[in-house]
């Protein structure tokens, strides 16, 4: 039986590590053509080649995505490369930083959690939409939110508004690209077990435990379980799904 995204050209931002790594993964064991992209070029060669060392197809160019230019430039690679994207998974994106009231947020961490989670989806949404208009076959992106943007959560920083801007970019982007063809949705992970929650922890020990007892489903979710809902949502199964704001938080903030 073919893979879930058999033939597709899909970028995943933010592919070094965490989300963005399992979704690469997922994605080349699903049959697609993966370009990776981030700021750490040792970290998107490394997953690329574990992906490349059991017969997937992965390649990386190293972007800032939330710089216009190099956003631009790598989808050029993208497509000088493949001929075409079909998809994008813009995963890239920071945590809060630390918690911070509104009171005392920095004007600095303000503009560092708004050009890593929002500027970043809105220039990625921009730029490869801009590159599936020109080839006239449609395509879908996933834009990636959180459950924080769905809870008011007191001394959060400004990451939860960050995401919620995510969100109506992605709806927004659905409304006015679907007469073309494209499809924008929006994954809203809950705590999920990578490099930023690790990072989190250190900070507030015990929040795994936390986590886990307020969660229906009782624990914190796994890189490759939010993989599964970018793979579903790029594949032509999604087909009737766009401006969808897909929860992956084992229920916790319903
Ligand atoms: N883990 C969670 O609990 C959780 C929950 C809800 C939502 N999320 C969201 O899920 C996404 C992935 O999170 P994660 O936990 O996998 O984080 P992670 O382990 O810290 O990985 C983040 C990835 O984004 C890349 N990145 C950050 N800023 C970038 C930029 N300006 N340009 C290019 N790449 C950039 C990082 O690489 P470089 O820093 O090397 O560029 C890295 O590859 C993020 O958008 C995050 O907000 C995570």
């Amino acid at each position: 039986m073919a893979g879930l995204l058999t033939d597709k050209v899909v970028l995943v931002t933010g592919g070094g590590r965490g989300i963005g790594a399992a979704s690469a993964r997922l994605f080349a064991a699903e049959g697609a053509a993966v370009v990776l992209a981030s700021r750490s070029s040792d970290e998107i060669a490394a997953v690329a080649e574990t992906i490349e060392a059991i017969g997937g197809k992965a390649s990386w160019q190293r972007a800032d995505v939330s710089v216009g230019d190099e956003v631009s430039a790598l989808i050029s690679f993208v497509v000088s490369r493949h001929g075409r994207i079909d998809g994008a998974f813009a995963c890239a994106g920071m945590g809060s930083g630390g918690s911070g009231s509104v009171l005392d947020i920095e004007e600095k961490d303000f503009d560092a959690s708004f050009d890593a989670n929002t500027r970043s989806a809105w220039l990625t949404v921009k730029h490869v939409s801009k590159a599936m208009i020109a080839a006239g076959k449609g395509g879908s992106i996933v834009t990636t939110s959180s459950i924080a943007s769905t809870m008011t959560n007191t001394r959060g920083g400004i990451y939860a508004a960050a995401k919620h801007a995510v969100d109506r970019i992605s709806t927004v982007a659905a409304r006015e690209l679907g007469p073309l063809g494209i499809r924008v949705n929006t994954i809203a992970p809950g705590a999920t077990r990578t490099e930023m929650f690790a990072r989190w922890e250190k900070s507030k020990p015990g929040i795994t435990e936390e986590i886990a007892r307020t969660t229906p489903l009782g624990r914190i979710g796994e890189a490759s379980e939010i993989a599964e809902a970018a793979a579903w949502l790029l594949s032509d199964r999604a087909s009737y799904v766009s401006g969808a704001f897909l929860l992956v938080d084992g229920a916790r903030s319903v």
